[in-house]
């Protein structure tokens, strides 16, 4: 069976990590080390994950409470969770289903006198372009944060100027993953400050809850490799325990609903130095090769399967989301044939505020469609071409 997800980490990233829990402390030159590799046009802050990020902007921005917050409707709970905890009201925006962003007729759609911000999310690893956005945000006085944590490509984009924040996640799934931490670049001088500021008055995260972390993260590399993923499928069977659920807990950074209190935390020493390390030995190579695979692979599906967002501006296919006509059905067809393809369960699709008429109709009655395919660079060209072969051919029958 080929597993759902491959961590974009190798063995001797995690041993330069290792040694990191022994021989780092210095932070102040390890954030030194980070921001030297990250050539951005603001002020930039490593934090322990974008959700973090998120959490100090929206607390040092002067807006009233209940200003409305539009948001790609598409995204992890936590974010939404994050705008209502600060008093502003998160509005769905919907979603073009072939591009994976919101159009700017959906942006108009959602915006009332109360907008004062819009968090975009660039999503699936596509990246949008951003001029019409900025161009609309300008006409109705709107801030806009830029949501980068599924379209890091490397050191060489680093955020859209003329957005207030751009926001990149290394988290566990993440390309190019640290195993967690984020880099939130500011481009506004005043915020930025303030937002430092209250930063350092946060704790370091504790090196121990970091290493447990890693050594998740290395169960699920092991985890990778056939035969142990196998065996691991056939163990929790026997257990009678929900294969899906216990993978969806491995990966995930904050557990339960009460984020807050988990993300108020600064980056440890051994974080910042894998982060660094990452940046520096940026792959872009690998990047390129998993660009080519989702094209095939794009190509291999079409026309009986759409990829959610395949028309979406420079994609790297960090995963592959098709609409199916009968998600069940192509997910058990996909594990008979050797894929583990899921439904999911790390997005929402954010609920629009009480009373108000929905502004996410599309990407909500899309959502229980989504089935994700495997998709990483090792996976060999002939299993990628069957994939697609499956895959239409399951979507054919079922329409
Ligand atoms: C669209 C989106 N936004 C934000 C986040 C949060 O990133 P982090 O884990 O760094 O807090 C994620 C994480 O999966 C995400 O997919």
């Amino acid at each position: 069976m080929w597993p759902r997800k491959r961590l974009d980490i190798g063995w001797l990233d995690m041993a330069s990590l290792r040694a990191a829990f022994v021989f780092r402390w210095n932070r102040r030159r390890a954030t030194a080390n980070v921001l030297d590799a990250w050539p951005a046009d603001g002020q930039t802050l490593p934090t322990m994950s974008v959700r973090s990020g998120l959490h100090l902007i929206l607390g040092q921005l002067d807006w009233p409470r209940g200003s409305e917050i539009l948001m790609s409707a598409m995204t992890i709970p936590d974010m939404a969770r994050i705008v209502r905890h600060h008093g502003f009201v998160p509005v769905p925006v919907d979603l073009d289903l072939n591009t994976a962003a919101p159009t700017l007729e959906s942006l108009e759609q959602a915006t009332t006198p109360l907008t004062r911000g819009l968090i975009f999310a660039h999503l699936f690893g596509t990246r949008s372009n951003m001029t019409p956005v900025l161009d609309f945000a300008k006409r109705h006085d709107i801030e806009v944060l830029e949501d980068c944590a599924q379209a890091f490509t490397g050191p060489d984009w680093t955020g859209t100027p003329g957005c207030l924040a751009s926001m990149f996640s290394f988290g566990t799934i993440k390309t190019s993953t640290a195993l967690g931490g984020a880099l939130v670049t500011i481009r506004d001088a005043e915020l930025a400050n303030a937002v430092i500021r209250e930063h350092d008055n946060w704790p370091v995260q504790r090196r121990l809850s970091f290493a447990s972390r890693f050594a998740r993260a290395c169960l699920m590399k092991l985890l990778a490799y056939r035969p142990m993923f196998f065996a691991f499928r056939l163990t929790l069977s026997l257990c009678r325990r929900n294969f899906d659920h216990v993978l969806n807990n491995f990966a995930r950074g904050f557990p339960g609903a009460d984020v807050v209190p988990q993300i108020e935390r600064r980056p440890c020493t051994p974080l910042l130095a894998l982060m660094c390390r990452r940046l520096l030995r940026f792959d872009s190579e690998t990047l390129a090769r998993r660009t080519a695979i989702g094209e095939r692979l794009r190509c291999a599906t079409r026309p009986a399967a759409a990829l959610l967002g395949h028309q979406g501006d420079n994609h790297t296919f960090w995963v592959f989301p098709v609409l199916s006509h009968d998600p069940q059905s192509l997910i058990s067809r996909l594990r008979h044939e050797g894929f583990d393809a899921t439904q999911g369960a790390s997005m929402e699709i954010i609920v629009p505020p009480d009373g108000r008429a929905d502004t996410a109709t599309t990407i909500r009655t899309a959502f229980d469609r989504i089935v994700y395919l495997p998709l990483y660079v090792s996976l060999p060209d002939k299993e990628v071409q069957r994939l697609g072969c499956v895959v239409s051919e399951q979507e054919a029958g079922s329409r």
